[in-house]
């Protein structure tokens, strides 16, 4: 018990501030596994907040704990594509071997094995997480020397670096991936070009942001420069959590001073000498490299006092890890966490350009868009503009998953066909590809020819590919499933709506589903669409809607004839009392 507050006394002289609340947790955690009640308390004390303050970020995050879990924490991506390379089987091989149940301690406290949210690693599944690193190319025989090792008490710092490797899975590399770039050519550039010239490259780009919404990047930075407000910050978002999206992971593996160039670039025309990462928890392996390459530029003098000798430009970044929240990828949601509190999207506007960080103008940019910007301070915002379409410029990098011989990173100029990017990875007899995520869209072979694009498919990066002997509804009922999961519980149609999908996809799944159903989902997915409060709220019957109108036999042959099911079967839930009280006659029974 000593030994725990003397912990979180150290965790707390380094960290004695409130907005710090999720690290301290997070770190206050990594001790003993989980958050005590006596750990929430002197957290709690320490920063001088109530206890219900640190209890609701314990509770909103789902790697934070407030029961032991084992010393080995396992949880196996539950993703679409892991599913398709076999991951329930496997998670089911390693509960059978260790003899537990989903998210049960073992009685010894070595172990607990569960599910969670993609883990960004579609490109080698099926993969899991131990102690919050990754675990690619999972097979029963990996599976089997898991179980040994944790059995034989081995530490896992102590587990073959191979079982650790996560791949770059490069495929196809264009002007970003595949440019020679020197760390601090890009800042150099644009210190040459000064903050209004640097702005004005930004705006003959024409970047539109990578991480979904496609918003114009210079109108973002010119709006946060010049609103009111001394203090401004540059945020990172590195959430990644789109189901199928693992780009910014290879970005943040491989370009990362590029990705904090970036970020440089943005506080040098905005005026921020501050920026943060926020780094989704399923990432944090990556946290050490990240902080020594900071380091590393540091004493280039590529981020600090004066960067690269300019006088009054000074900026530096930290970085913050998430734990397990997918709404934490919504901005305003982001904002809210990286201030130490539960990630629940904020009423916009007031926007975090004028109103962010702290209460202060900030840009929130995506790490693929803070990479583009090093393209455009080194080579211009015509050259940029000069690839991709009209409406949008430059390239687009595209996490490709699923039915492919092929699958990894694809750099494309905007415009490419995605019946082109299915032959570069080799795919053949695709029923369909599902685009940026559960939150996108669907498409059929007769869409192949359309483009990924603003002004017509859209995509933060996902590209998952579905061969013709898979099943579109369980793919449906997979994304329903991670929806009500990852519904921050905000707003009720978000919260109600999202959990009752997800039931009455399970429903039909269980062959107790009719044309009632599917009309509920409907009018619930329009519901969802026209009241939730975020983008999370809005999109989560896309899949239902997509597949329902696209793949109808795969619904069709679960459904049962006539109007209505019910939940219930009241008339066996009431055989008992008949039984007791003699009624066994024909006219006692619902229905006869
Ligand atoms: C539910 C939800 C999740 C999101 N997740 C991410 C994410 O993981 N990464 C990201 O860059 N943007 C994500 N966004 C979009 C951000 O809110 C925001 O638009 C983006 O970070 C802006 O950066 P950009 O202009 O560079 O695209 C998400 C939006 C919603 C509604
Ligand atoms: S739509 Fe969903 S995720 Fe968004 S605020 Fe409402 S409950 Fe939260």
């Amino acid at each position: 018990m000593a030994a725990d507050s003397d912990a979180v006394a150290a965790i707390l002289r380094r960290r004695a501030d409130p907005t710090q609340l999720l690290q301290i947790l997070r770190e206050a955690q990594e001790a003993r596994g989980w958050i005590s009640p006596e750990t929430a308390r002197a957290i709690a004390s320490g920063l001088g907040a109530p206890i219900t303050r640190v209890e609701s970020v314990v509770q909103f995050y789902s790697f934070l704990h407030d029961k032991p879990r084992g010393r080995y924490r396992i949880l196996f991506s539950d993703n679409i594509t892991d599913r398709m390379l076999g991951s329930l089987a496997l998670f089911e091989h390693m509960l059978k071997r260790l003899k537990l149940s989903r998210g049960e301690v073992s009685p010894d406290g070595a172990v607990s094995v569960d599910l969670t949210s993609c883990t960004g690693t579609c490109d080698q599944g099926p993969a899991a997480l131990i102690n919050m690193r990754a675990i690619t190319r999972l097979d029963a025989r990996r599976v089997d020397e898991l179980c040994d090792l944790v059995r034989a008490g081995v530490s896992v710092a102590e587990w073959p670096a191979d079982y650790f490797r996560v791949e770059d899975n490069i495929r196809r590399a264009g002007a970003l991936l595949g440019s020679h770039y020197e760390p601090g050519s890009a800042l150099r550039a644009a210190i040459a070009l000064g903050r209004q010239g640097m702005l004005d490259e930004m705006k003959r780009s024409n970047l539109r942001g990578r991480g979904g919404a496609g918003f114009m990047t210079s109108v973002k930075w010119e709006s946060c420069r010049n609103a009111p407000g001394g203090e401004r910050f540059v945020v990172c978002n590195a959430d990644e959590g789109e189901p199928g999206t693992f780009k910014d992971r290879v970005l943040l593996n491989s370009y990362a001073e590029r990705v904090f160039e970036g970020m440089g670039l943005a506080g040098f025309v905005i005026g921020a000498a501050r920026g943060l990462v926020y780094l989704r928890g399923e990432y944090s392996y990556l946290l050490e490299p990240l902080e020594a390459k900071l380091e590393k530029m540091r004493r280039g003098r590529l981020l600090g006092a004066s960067i690269c000798g300019a006088q009054g430009f000074d900026f530096d970044i930290d970085i913050h890890l998430g734990a397990g929240a997918y709404i934490c990828g919504e901005e305003s949601a982001l904002i809210e966490s990286l201030e130490g509190k539960p990630g629940k999207p904020r009423i916009r506007p007031p926007f975090p350009v004028t109103v962010g960080y702290l209460g202060k103008p900030t840009v929130v940019d995506n790490v693929e868009t803070l990479a583009q910007t090093t393209e455009i301070a080194l080579h211009g915002g015509r050259a940029f503009a000069g690839r991709g379409t009209r409406r949008s410029a430059g390239t687009k990098i595209l996490s490709v998953s699923g039915d492919c011989a092929r699958p990894g990173l694809y750099e494309y100029p905007f415009g490419v066909r995605v019946e082109q990017v299915l032959m570069d990875c080799g795919a053949s007899d695709v029923a369909a590809v599902q685009i940026s995520g559960p939150s996108g869209v669907c498409l059929t072979p007769d869409e192949f020819r359309r483009h990924i694009a603003f002004e017509d498919v859209p995509t933060a990066g996902a590209f998952m590919v579905f061969g013709k002997e898979r099943d579109l509804f369980e793919v449906a009922r997979n994304f329903a499933h991670f929806f009500a999961h990852e519904s921050c519980g905000f707003c009720t149609p978000c919260r109600v709506g999202t959990a009752l999908m997800r039931d009455a996809l399970d429903k039909i799944a269980d062959g107790r589903g009719s044309r009632y159903e599917i009309n509920e989902l409907m009018r619930l997915a329009e519901l969802m669409r026209r009241t939730s409060h975020c983008g999370l709220g809005q999109t989560a019957g896309n899949p239902v809607r997509d597949t329902w109108l696209k793949f109808r036999p795969a619904y069709e042959r679960r459904l049962i004839r006539g109007e209505f099911d019910p939940a219930v079967d009241l008339d066996a839930a009431l055989a008992r009392a008949r039984e007791i009280a003699g009624r066994e006659d024909a006219g006692a029974h619902i229905g006869a």
